[in-house]
């Protein structure tokens, strides 16, 4: 996703903006620019590629800017190139815009600029958004910048600067997150997200939808749909510490060896009374403002989980724990495709959403259809303040910590293990959960960490087999049960930081079709953990080998008869229960991130990726 960061005050505004877009880079980008104000004039610097090619061009300034916008493109409207790359400015020069959304009325903004003689150098839609605001533009900048986007369809998250308010910043957001930072000193920072405020104040004010925002060093006036209203500044909780490798060759590595202790917070957060557990004691969870009391949740009909990616796979595991808890249907749907397919909803049904980001436009979507419909809405994420946790009736967070890396990881199993919580908390109020079970299902979920730690302590074996398969061009993921998503998970960990084809599978399925694609050159990776179906994935395998596939399995810990079936055998602690799934979610994260370290692929910030699609 496209990165935005200014600021204005003391310091050299440069090295502040470079600073923050290299924040920025695990949204992935393409190529990157900044606009920097001195002396009344103003100086425009692109680059295709990282920040550090922006960075050589900025090393030529002969002065020190104290404002500046920046800005990290991933290429939706025009390719990567460097005429593309934002800062735009509009036709006088005066004004230059960055930009993350998409104007989705561009072009008819575009004809009717052209009409009275605007000029346009690029494909883009964010150089209409700066020739329209300097078009507009009578001498107050903020005003120019309502009336924009009032014109706007679509979605933005904009910084504007302009030669004559030297020291100024307006932001405007609709859609993408913008986040304010006021410094001790005076300075203020606009960004994407609180991380490149971070180093300079925890003080963060999140921008609305339809909010507009004029920066000056000391000085923040915040307007809702044109009137001036108070600015609310929170306090963000995460530390610069969280946002560095701590020693980890990348911040994936990193966030899966964090998984055993994010499991544990989550846990102390929300159990409240895990230490006095007892068949007699059932447990009691910490779900501030849960939107739905006792009787309400007695009559549900039915839930629907939406979400994308990794958290929709999180999503399928959710909705097998909460049929087994609460008896009542569950369904999971992607939210690209639930807004627009006029589902059957009405108010007696809870929409679930789950995100890391809460920021993800298509859940986004879902959520907002789901609200109209008279639904009531709950969101399991796991950034503080975003846009979906802000518009939701209610949310659980995850309490995972920042998650940086593009390949989402321990936010996955965090979902899954918010969604487990959830789960019990309905059950019980609905009497579908008794409290015994109730007790022994918390207990898992409070021992799921040191098996964690224990399929971690593999990370060698993993590595080892991993490499046998290192070249491999395809791969096949297959698992039944809870096993078909982590199957799905594990096929776009590999896909997505090592670019290798991997499709995931319901194992049941490959005699219909996938089975056609086996032979020597196709690693199959299995989840083959005891259980019901345990003799029905043993033929899986079988069928495999018997037309010479290579066979990986995640296999339980107590299994003395699979490994003679198999190539490979990673085995994990099988407590045989459904927080299987967050241990055996070890494997296949370390699998793929293996591969792809050893293919020099950009393990943290993928090809063509974005780590939160605020765009549909
Ligand atoms: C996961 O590894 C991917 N980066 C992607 O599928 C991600 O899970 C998806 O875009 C949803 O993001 P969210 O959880 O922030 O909504």
């Amino acid at each position: 996703m496209c990165g935005i960061v200014g600021y204005t005050g003391k310091l050299n505004a440069v090295e502040v903006v470079l600073s923050g877009l290299r924040k920025l880079e695990y949204r992935g980008y393409d190529s990157a620019g900044i606009a920097m104000l001195h002396d009344c004039s103003m100086d425009v610097l692109r680059a295709v590629g990282r920040v550090d090619a922006l960075a050589r061009k900025t090393a030529n300034i002969s002065y020190v800017p104290h404002n500046a916008i920046g800005h990290t493109r991933w290429a939706s409207h025009g390719r990567p190139s460097e005429i593309n790359a934002h800062p735009h400015c509009d036709n006088t020069g005066q004004i230059a815009v960055v930009h993350n959304g998409i104007v989705e009325n561009y072009s008819t903004l575009r004809s009717e600029l052209l009409q009275s003689g605007a000029k346009f150098l690029s494909e883009t839609d964010t150089e209409v958004a700066a020739v329209l605001i300097g078009h507009l533009y009578k001498g107050n900048l903020v005003e120019a910048v309502i009336q924009a986007t009032q014109r706007f369809e679509g979605t933005f998250a904009l910084g504007v600067v302009c030669i004559d308010h030297p020291d100024m910043i307006v932001g405007a957001r609709r859609g993408p997150p913008l986040a304010v930072g006021a410094a001790d000193d005076g300075a203020m920072m606009l960004a994407s997200d609180a991380l490149p405020i971070l180093p300079y104040t925890r003080n963060v004010c999140y921008l609305e939808d339809n909010q507009i925002v004029a920066l000056q060093p000391g000085k923040m006036e915040l307007y809702a749909n044109g009137v001036q209203i108070e600015a609310r500044l929170q306090k963000i909780c995460w530390t610069a510490e969280e946002s560095e490798r701590g020693g980890y060759r990348h911040y994936m590595l990193k966030e899966i060896y964090e998984q055993p202790a994010v499991l544990r917070r989550l846990a102390a957060n929300l159990v409240a009374n895990a230490g006095s557990l007892s068949p007699v004691s059932p447990p009691t969870f910490n779900l501030d403002n849960f939107p739905l009391n006792n009787d309400a949740l007695r009559k549900l009909s039915r839930v629907v989980i939406v979400a994308q990616g990794t958290a929709f796979h999180a999503g399928l595991i959710g909705r097998n724990m909460i049929e087994r808890t609460v008896r009542i249907p569950v369904s999971v749907e992607y939210g690209s495709d639930f807004q627009y397919r006029d589902p059957v909803i009405d108010p007696s049904v809870l929409v679930i959403s789950v995100s890391q980001s809460g920021e993800t436009a298509d859940t986004l979507g879902a959520v907002r259809l789901a609200k109209e419909r008279g639904c009531t809405t709950l969101a399991i994420i796991n950034t503080v303040g975003s846009t979906i946790a802000r518009e939701s009736h209610g949310v659980i967070y995850m309490h995972a910590g920042l998650e940086i890396g593009v390949a989402s990881t321990k936010a996955f199993t965090a979902q899954i293990a918010a969604l487990y919580v959830l789960a019990i908390h309905i059950g019980l109020q609905r009497g579908t959960l008794s409290d015994a079970d109730a007790v022994r299902r918390v207990a898992d979920l409070l021992q799921v960490a040191s098996r964690v730690d224990e399929a971690l302590a593999c990370a060698e074996q993993v590595k080892a087999v991993a490499l046998k398969y290192k070249d491999s061009a395809n791969a096949l993921f297959l698992g039944r049960g809870t096993g078909f998503p982590l199957a799905l998970e594990g096929a776009l960990k590999l896909k997505e930081i090592s670019y290798v084809h991997a499709e995931g599978y319901d194992a049941a399925e490959m005699k219909h079709g996938p089975i056609a694609l086996i032979d020597e050159r196709m690693p199959v990776i299995v989840l083959a953990l005891k259980g019901r179906r345990y003799d029905k994935i043993i033929s899986n395998i079988q069928e495999v080998k018997a037309r010479g596939g290579r066979v990986i399995v995640i296999a339980s810990h107590d299994d003395t008869e699979i490994a003679d079936k198999v190539d490979d055998v990673i085995r994990v602690h099988d407590d045989r229960g459904i927080m299987n799934s967050i241990v055996c979610a070890i494997p296949f994260q370390l699998f793929a991130y293996e591969i792809a370290v050893a293919r020099n692929c950009d393990v943290d910030k993928p090809r063509n990726l974005a780590k939160s699609l605020t765009i549909e």
